[in-house]
């Protein structure tokens, strides 16, 4: 019978073993998905993003080891924010087997970190994954995790046909009023079934001005199709964080809209080629986004235009009963 990893607690003296961990996953992500960035293959590359995981407040996290070999961590933090309720998260960097390792190994981390969020009420838990690993994700869904959310990047090589009936320009401060209607369109679309992703209603009579203020942001990128004055879609664009599964200089697109009636005209890939032809001429290569992956248009919109997951994150809410429930 294998044997199971002593799981212990995670410390300052784990940085140098869990940036190696996490420099070998990239090594064998990166051979499936060669696009990813190298640099992340080294220890020290991965090792400040870790060490910056554990100085969140409220971290917590475990080192699996066999005799004192690594053999994987799981790393998070609370996130205790209304839109979350009191949850925890351990993103994409916060977690890495070594290679070789039973996928198993990741239950046994979970089971040591989530049993001190648990005990401090933080039943909604959030991991991440890559759909390259699919026996880890395999051992998360075991486990009663599901996916929530898909993070995806493809090259900036996307073609269409020439734009007929609209037009396609930069977006700026002067178009917020013919914004406007298309401002709280992905907040309805993520609450829509079976998505049911909420957004605060009282939330969205603020948009207007909060766009009014990302139409001037100078890091923004937005771009707007519209047809006889009115505005039909908009996509904007960041420079993208840095990260293990984000392409060096990659461009973020993070707001994408087309109003419900001219959707599957082909005006998002429109906004796409234009920004992505903007992207190659400032030397970028690849453009990210992430969406959730029950709200189906959308999911099936960006799969059909070629972005492939690079990781999920994952969501499994705990039942609150267990608080009184399990024998002390
Ligand atoms: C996602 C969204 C922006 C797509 O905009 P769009 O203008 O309809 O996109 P396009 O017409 O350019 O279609 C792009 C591709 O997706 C496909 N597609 C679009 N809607 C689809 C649907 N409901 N089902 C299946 N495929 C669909 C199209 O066929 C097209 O594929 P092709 O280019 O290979 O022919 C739009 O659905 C939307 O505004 N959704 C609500 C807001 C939202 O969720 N935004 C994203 C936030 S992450």
């Amino acid at each position: 019978m294998p044997r199971s990893p002593e799981i212990v607690q995670f410390g300052a003296e784990h940085l140098d073993a869990a940036a190696e961990l996490l420099a070998a996953r990239q090594r064998r992500l990166r051979q499936r998905r060669p696009e990813l960035p190298a640099a992340y293959e080294h220890a020290a590359a991965c090792r400040p993003l870790i060490a910056a995981l554990l100085e969140k407040g409220g971290a917590h996290g475990v080192m699996a080891l066999h005799g004192s070999r690594p053999a994987g961590y799981l790393l998070g933090y609370p996130r205790p924010e209304p839109i979350w309720g009191r949850a925890c998260w351990s993103p994409i960097e916060g977690s890495a087997l070594a290679d070789g390792e039973d996928p198993e190994t990741i239950r046994d981390l979970y089971a040591g970190w989530s049993e001190h969020f648990v005990r401090t009420g933080h039943y909604r838990q959030y991991v991440h994954a890559s759909p390259d690993d699919p026996e880890l994700t395999a051992a998360w869904v075991l486990t009663g995790f599901g996916q929530m959310q898909a993070y995806a990047i493809r090259d900036l090589d996307l073609s269409a046909a020439e734009p007929a009936g609209f037009g396609v320009r930069r977006a700026v401060l002067d178009d917020i009023e013919i914004l406007e209607p298309l401002l709280p369109l992905i907040a309805h679309a993520l609450m829509r079934p079976p998505a049911y992703a909420i957004s605060f209603p009282e939330e969205i009579p603020t948009f207007r001005d909060s766009w009014a203020e990302e139409l001037e942001e100078p890091g923004a990128r937005h771009f707007l199709a519209e047809r006889d004055g009115r505005a039909l879609a908009m996509a904007s664009f960041y420079d993208a964080e840095p990260g293990p599964m984000v392409p060096q200089g990659a461009w973020e697109l993070a707001v994408a809209m087309t109003l419900p009636e001219e959707r599957g005209r082909g005006l998002m890939r429109a906004l796409l080629v234009t920004a992505f032809a903007e992207a190659r001429r400032s030397g970028a290569t690849h453009c990210e986004t992430d969406w959730r992956t029950a709200a189906l248009p959308t999911h099936r919109s960006w799969t059909a235009l070629g972005f492939r997951p690079t990781h999920y994150r994952m969501h499994r809410h705990i039942d609150e009963r267990i608080a009184w429930a399990a024998p002390r």
